[in-house]
């Protein structure tokens, strides 16, 4: 591990006022469109629908429900006030003992129970992006790269790089094994930063994956553990979104990885979590590092006096998560209704043949939209983008903001909204397609000849959900979208 505070800082106004955050991107750009005019169903029904953000909105009414049948865990109710004293003055950052017991119970929980973690290997810390913030400065120096495989979340390039100075160098991955992890992939930017004189300290990799909405196998995952074990660099596990996977028993954690591998040097390898995506509260900027390293551990706790989680929070949600009838029925509950929504609007959009990747993870699916760029280019894809955002009205994300290698992907998050919206927005799209056929360049068959190893999404509906098993609350359920099917 390299800690080198001896070199000299860099200027910190240089740090503050450059344009590191990524503010000036269109991931960011398609925020404003929407902030500048949201729709709302009856003040403003021609706005902008914001699909540009992952959240995780489809189970607040069951947080609501435990919320009221457990005054006690707030300290600001009459049931809950005599914990108020106790609670507000608690300053130690090693955090609750019994957040943090309840938080590994609740990843254990996630994982399947079939991994076991140590509440003391807990960090908090301000949500992921605090958590990878913070395993940036314990890894890498300024200048020191970690390996990423594209296409990823955009936010990286300002939570990993923008205060630390650590540059971040793209795995190319490619639609064609739909955009799979190869050891090639791996050992060509290896030796690209090698060449450019770059230092490689780390892989960063997600799991399931921000924007694919797919999640790694185990060989896949095997690989990459051999990769940096060989290579002698640290391997950074983003899994914060293994809660919405929704064939629960297939994800694979890279702790079940590292527990099978006989000679994996665990010092190596650290995980990021946070509640913001399986839970659905990124306000709480709840995140944690989970380092198998004992001295990042220890760095990580001491740095997150700068990111720590209110105590208020943590008392909460050591309430919540300790409750393990509500925290089973929430995953499961929240997993078919990801599902539902998911294959409500990809099967939508198959309407107007438009396919996106097989997936069953996040809160978002890669809508291949290729055949509707003028040229191969990501000026088109820019040009294309303008037009789905100024006149179909709806923020969905270029697969450049991601870094993606080939133009015409987008990412469509689809947690964030009703059902009603979310028929608005299916309705544009439909609309606009069947009015725009000249706009698509390429035949029918040529480009289904081109692309047989994208299949229709919503053909997962049929393998993980049972009529028994559907929620009342599914979006399937719903008159409109009966009528509209
Ligand atoms: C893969 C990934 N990592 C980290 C984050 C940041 O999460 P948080 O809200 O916990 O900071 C996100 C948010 O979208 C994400 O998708």
């Amino acid at each position: 591990m390299s800690l080198k505070q001896q070199q000299p800082p860099q200027s910190a106004v240089k740090i503050a006022t450059n344009d590191g955050h990524g503010e000036n991107s269109p991931y960011f750009d398609g925020w404003k469109a929407y902030d500048a005019n949201p729709f709302h169903p009856q003040t403003n029904p021609d706005g902008v629908i914001q699909m540009g953000l992952a959240e995780n909105q489809l189970s607040f009414d069951l947080i609501q429900e435990w919320i009221e049948a457990n005054l006690n865990a707030s300290i600001c109710t009459p049931e809950g006030v005599s914990g108020f004293k106790e609670t507000a003055s608690f300053q130690d950052y090693h955090g609750l003992p019994e957040f943090r017991t309840a938080v590994s119970n609740f990843m254990n929980r996630v994982w399947g129970n079939r991994v076991k973690f140590d509440p003391d290997r807990i960090v908090m810390s301000g949500g992921a992006t605090g958590a990878h913030e913070t395993l940036a400065f314990c890894l890498a120096d300024p200048g020191e790269a970690f390996l990423v495989p594209t296409p990823y979340y955009p936010a990286f390039d300002r939570d990993l790089r923008w205060r630390t100075g650590v540059t971040l160098l793209p795995v190319v991955c490619e639609s064609l094994n739909n955009f799979k992890i190869t050891k090639q992939a791996l050992e060509t930017a290896y030796e690209k930063a090698n060449l450019a004189n770059v230092r490689v300290k780390g892989v960063l990799i997600t799991n399931p994956s921000n924007p694919l909405g797919t999640f790694l196998d185990r060989e896949t995952l095997k690989n990459v553990v051999n990769f940096i074990n060989d290579k002698s660099i640290h391997l950074v596990c983003d899994e914060i979104h293994a809660g919405t996977v929704t064939t629960g028993d297939e994800f694979v954690s890279i702790a079940e990885v590292i527990k099978d591998h006989p000679t994996c040097n665990l010092d190596l390898i650290h995980l990021v979590y946070s509640i913001s995506k399986d839970i659905g509260f990124p306000g709480f900027r709840v995140g944690i590092v989970y380092s198998y390293n004992d001295r990042v551990v220890s760095i990580a706790r001491k740095m997150s006096s700068f990111g720590l989680v209110s105590t208020q929070t943590q008392h909460m949600l050591a309430s919540m998560l300790s409750d393990y009838k509500f925290v089973e029925s929430f995953i499961s509950q929240s997993r078919i209704r990801l599902a539902c929504r998911h294959d409500m609007f990809t099967r939508g959009l198959a309407q107007v043949e438009i396919r996106s990747l097989e997936s069953n993870a996040g809160l978002f699916f890669w809508m291949d939209l290729r055949r509707f760029l003028k040229e191969p280019t990501f000026e088109s894809e820019m040009t294309f983008w303008r037009i789905i955002i100024n006149e179909i009205k709806l923020n969905v994300s270029p697969g450049q903001s991601f870094h993606c290698s080939e133009p015409g992907w987008f990412r469509v998050c689809f947690a964030n909204m009703d059902d009603k919206t979310t028929m608005v927005a299916l309705w544009r799209i439909k609309s606009f397609v069947r009015k725009n056929r000249n706009l698509e360049i390429k035949t029918k068959k040529q480009y289904w000849q081109n692309n047989q190893h994208l299949r229709l999404s919503s053909r997962r509906l049929e393998d993980i959900l049972t009529p028994h098993k559907m929620s009342p609350h599914s979006p399937l359920a719903s008159p409109l979208v009966r009528a509209q099917n």
